[in-house]
C-alpha cells in the first residue's frame, strides 16, 4: 500500500483521539450502521480533506460500507500525522498528508491519491476537482463529487459558468444542516480556539477586526464578544454590514480600524484582504490570523520581502520587524488558524458536514450517471440530518396537526 505519512508509530496516540471524537459523531454513525451493508462496494473514494479525528471517522464509516478510500490532506498545514498513521496502520487506508509539508508536495499528494482512477470524489475547497480537470485521464471513471467549503463551491459554480465542468458536483456546504452550524458555529468556535492556542492572549478588552460578515464570520464574532473583545466587523456586501451593524458591532472599512485593531481575523474567501495598505496603517504589535480557506487574504508575500526581520517566537507565530521598528505578528503562515493552531472545528459539528457527504457519496454511487453540473443536497437527505442530530441529542420536536396542515395551505382564511 503506498501512503505518505509522517511516523506509522504514532498510530495509537491517533487511535485514542479517532475514538474520542467517535462519541460526539452519533449522526454518521447511525447513518453508515441503518444504511448499512455494501453499497460502496467496488468503489473507489478519493477524498481530499482536513485529516483529522472527524476525517478519520468519515473514511472509516465509507470503507464499513465497501469502499476503497484514499485521502489526501486539504492543506499543508492542517494534518493530524497521529490520526495519519493511525488511518494507515489500523484501517489499511491510505494517507497522503504530513503537516507542515511544502506546498510542491501538497500538490504531489493530491496526484498520487488521484492516481487510483476514483469513482467518487470527496473535495474540501476543490483542488482535487481542479486537478482532475486539468489531468482528464485521471478523471476517467469518476461518477461524481462532493464539495466541502464556500470556496470550493465558488471554484466548481466558476467552472461551470466557463462551461468546463465535467462531471456532477453537489455542494455539501449549500445543505442547511452544514453551513448554519459548520460554518458558524464551528468555525467561530475554533478559530478562537487556533488564536488561543497560537498566542495566548487575553481576548477580554481587545480590539478584534472581523472581516467578512458571512456564515463564519458571524460565528467568529460572537464568541470574540462572548469573551469580551470589543468586535468591529468589516464587509464589502451592504446587507451583511447592515445585518451586523444590527447584531451589534462597529462597522467600518478595515482601513479605518487598522490603526487600532489589536488583531484582525480574515474569514471572506477572497484575496487580498489585507495588504500594503493595510500593513502600513496597522498598530505596532497587533497579530494576524486568517480562517478563510486559502492563504490569499493576508498577503504575507508582501510581508516576507518588506519585513527587516522575522522570527518564529511561539509555534506557529511570525513576528515580522518592519522599517522603524513597528512588529506585525502572523499566526499559521496565513493559513485556517483553526486548523494549523488547534484542531478545527469539534466532532459535534462535523458530524452533521460529514453525514451530508456520506449521504451525498453514497448518491453518487446509487444514482444512475447524473449529467455533469452543480447539483444542491436534496432536501430529504439535509431534514433527515437534522432529525438524526436532533435525536442524538435527545431533542424531540412538535409536528403538524391536520388542521394546522390545512390552515398553511389555505389562501381564504
Ligand atoms: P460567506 O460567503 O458566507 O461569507 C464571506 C463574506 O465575506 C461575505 O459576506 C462577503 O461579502 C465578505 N467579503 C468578501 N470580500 C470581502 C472583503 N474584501 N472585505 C470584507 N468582507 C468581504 O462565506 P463563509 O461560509 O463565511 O466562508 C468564508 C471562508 O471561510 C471561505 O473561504 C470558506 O471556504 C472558509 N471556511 C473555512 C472554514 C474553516 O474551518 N476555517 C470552515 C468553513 C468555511
Amino acid at each position: 500500500m503506498d501512503y505518505h505519512i509522517r511516523n506509522i508509530r504514532l498510530a495509537p496516540e491517533g487511535g485514542k483521539r479517532v475514538a474520542w471524537a467517535a462519541k460526539e459523531m452519533k449522526v454518521l454513525s447511525i447513518a453508515s450502521r441503518e444504511t448499512g451493508g455494501s453499497f460502496f462496494q467496488g468503489k473507489k473514494i478519493v477524498a481530499c480533506l482536513h485529516i483529522t479525528s472527524e476525517t478519520a471517522n468519515l473514511a472509516i464509516a465509507l470503507k464499513s460500507c465497501g469502499a476503497k478510500v484514499v485521502l489526501a490532506a486539504s492543506n499543508p498545514l492542517s494534518t493530524q500525522d497521529d490520526v495519519a498513521a493511525f488511518l494507515v496502520k489500523e484501517h489499511s487506508i491510505p494517507v497522503f498528508g504530513i503537516k507542515g509539508e511544502s506546498s510542491t508536495q501538497y500538490y504531489e499528494n493530491l496526484r498520487s491519491a488521484a492516481s487510483v482512477l476514483p469513482d467518487i470524489v470527496v473535495d474540501d475547497g476543490a483542488d482535487l476537482i481542479a486537478l482532475l480537470h486539468n489531468e482528464p485521464t485521471l478523471a476517467v471513471n469518476v461518477r461524481g463529487a462532493t464539495e466541502e467549503t464556500t470556496t470550493g463551491i465558488t471554484r466548481i459554480k466558476n467552472l461551470e459558468k466557463a462551461g468546463k465542468l465535467s462531471f456532477p458536483v453537489i455542494g455539501v456546504n449549500e445543505a442547511m444542516t452544514k453551513h448554519l452550524f459548520d460554518n458558524r458555529y464551528g468555525t467561530g468556535q475554533s478559530t478562537v480556539d487556533g488564536i488561543l492556542r497560537g498566542t495566548n492572549i487575553l481576548i477580554a478588552g481587545k480590539k478584534v477586526a472581523v472581516c467578512g460578515y458571512g456564515w463564519c464570520g458571524r460565528g467568529v464574532a460572537k464568541n470574540m464578544k462572548g469573551l469580551g473583545a470589543h468586535v468591529i466587523v468589516t464587509e464589502v456586501d451592504e446587507i451583511r454590514a447592515l445585518e451586523a451593524v444590527m447584531d451589534g458591532f462597529e462597522v467600518m472599512p478595515l482601513r479605518e480600524a487598522a490603526p487600532f485593531a489589536d488583531l484582525i481575523v480574515t474569514v471572506t474567501g477572497n484575496a487580498g484582504v489585507v495588504g500594503a495598505g493595510i500593513f502600513l496603517k496597522m498598530k505596532d504589535g497587533a497579530i494576524l490570523a486568517n480562517a478563510g480557506h486559502f492563504n490569499v487574504e493576508i498577503d504575507t508575500v508582501w510581508l516576507e520581502t518588506h519585513a527587516e526581520k522575522k522570527e518564529e517566537i511561539r509555534p506557529l507565530l511570525m513576528e515580522y520587524t518592519m522599517k522603524k521598528g513597528k512588529k506585525i505578528y502572523l499566526l499559521a503562515e496565513g493559513r485556517l488558524v483553526n486548523l494549523a493552531c488547534a484542531e478545527g472545528h469539534p466532532s459535534a459539528v462535523m458530524d452533521m458536514s460529514f453525514a451530508n457527504q456520506f449521504f451525498c457519496a453514497k448518491l453518487l454511487s446509487e444514482e444512475d450517471r447524473m449529467t455533469p453540473g452543480f447539483y444542491r443536497v436534496p432536501e430529504t437527505i439535509d431534514r433527515n440530518i437534522a432529525m438524526l442530530k436532533l435525536r442524538s441529542l435527545g431533542v424531540s420536536i412538535d409536528s403538524l396537526t391536520g388542521r394546522q396542515k390545512q390552515y398553511l395551505r389555505s389562501w381564504n382564511l
